[in-house]
């Protein structure tokens, strides 16, 4: 089990499988891109699924997800989803992704066995898209939703992180394409993880912003036959049911209290939060011929050493060096 001193159990494990990613979204990396790492310490694939397999099976972990960077980008990706599902006791394996190229991919991966996908969407104007990821490919982004919903990846979870004077007057339009379309959407508080470290916390879109601008055309109700769990989403009932729509208000409501999430970066390295300030080298231990034991084991006094929270809004709070591209989103 992987247990910290404040009794969480980390049971959910998000894998980045690559720092690279084909957008460059505003809140997340430079127009340039950011120095990849190089490919010799990323992890290969038998790695990961050995690293993947330690984890479910010596350390109670039941959720993998796979992140990036953008996981599409990195080919043994359906093999490696394949080779997860297939452990025991199976855990469940989910995609965060920007969807770009899961046109093609929705169908082999609902076969390897992937469970459902997240996909991040900022915008529906062609235009601002452009502008806010430096690429034109909100078609791509579209048609891999499509995908990914006629595939029976369920629910599709949209993503969009509402900046201002950017996309926050398309709050309204994106919750309606999602409800007709049958998509779950979610708004996200911004958090400093940007690589350009352009973050502000008075710039930042609030959540309750967010319902506020939300409530001028829907009705909302908390969902109160929900158990929310560690489930980083707040959900709300839209116009009375069946469909919810989710807030994410990692920086205004943080749920660290009831974290239950640990990270292994594509270069093999145990963060015990998103914030985390040190990593435990699990690749180096692997490559030097560290068993099975032994990895479960630092792995476990990694997890142990995790702090309470992100602590966002203390005086001497510093972003993690690397940037969410690098960590796994
Ligand atoms: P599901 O709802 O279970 O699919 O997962 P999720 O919402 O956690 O996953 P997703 O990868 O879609 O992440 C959505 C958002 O959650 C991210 O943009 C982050 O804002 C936030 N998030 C994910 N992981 C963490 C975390 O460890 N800490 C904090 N504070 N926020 C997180
Ligand atoms: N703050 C909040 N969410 C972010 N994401 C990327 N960078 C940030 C940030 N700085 C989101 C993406 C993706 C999810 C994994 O994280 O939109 O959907
Ligand atoms: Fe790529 Fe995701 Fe970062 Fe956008 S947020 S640039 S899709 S890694």
């Amino acid at each position: 089990m992987l247990r910290d001193s404040f009794g969480r159990v980390a049971t959910d494990l998000r894998v980045s499988l690559t720092d690279k990613c084909n957008l460059r979204c505003a809140y997340c990396m430079p127009p340039e891109g950011l120095d990849w790492l190089p490919s010799a310490q990323l992890l290969t694939a038998d790695e990961i699924v050995r690293l993947v397999r330690v984890a479910v099976e010596l350390l109670g972990v039941t959720e993998i997800r796979y992140t990036g960077g953008e996981p599409l980008l990195r080919r043994e990706l359906t093999d490696i989803v394949a080779r997860t599902t297939a452990l025991s006791p199976r855990p469940q394996v989910t995609l965060t992704t920007n969807a770009i190229g899961l046109e093609r991919m929705a169908g082999p991966l609902a076969e390897a066995g992937l469970d459902r996908v997240n996909v991040s969407l900022d915008t529906l104007d062609r235009e601002t898209f452009r502008k806010l990821s430096h690429r034109d490919r909100l078609p791509d982004v579209l048609a891999g939703l499509a995908a990914a919903h006629e595939a029976g990846l369920r629910p599709v979870k949209v993503n969009t992180v509402l900046m201002r004077g950017l996309n926050d007057h398309e709050a309204v339009p994106l919750l309606r394409f999602c409800l007709e379309r049958g998509y779950e959407a979610r708004f996200i508080e911004q958090m400093p993880l940007d690589a350009q470290h352009g973050w502000s916390r008075e710039n930042m879109i609030t959540a309750d912003e967010i319902l506020g601008l939300l409530s001028e055309s829907f009705d909302l109700a908390p969902d109160e036959q929900e158990e929310r769990g560690s489930a980083p989403a707040e959900r709300f009932v839209v116009d009375g049911g069946p469909a919810r729509v989710g807030v994410i208000a990692s920086v205004t409501r943080p749920f660290c209290g009831a974290c239950d999430r640990v990270r292994l970066t594509a270069d093999g390295q145990v963060r015990n939060c998103l914030f985390a300030t040190e990593e435990s080298d699990l690749k180096a231990a692997m490559r030097a011929g560290a068993s099975d034991e032994e990895l479960a084991e630092r792995w476990r006094a990694a997890v142990a050493r995790k702090r309470a929270g992100h602590g966002i809004d203390d005086p001497s709070f510093l972003q993690p060096s690397r940037p969410m591209s690098a960590i796994g989103g």
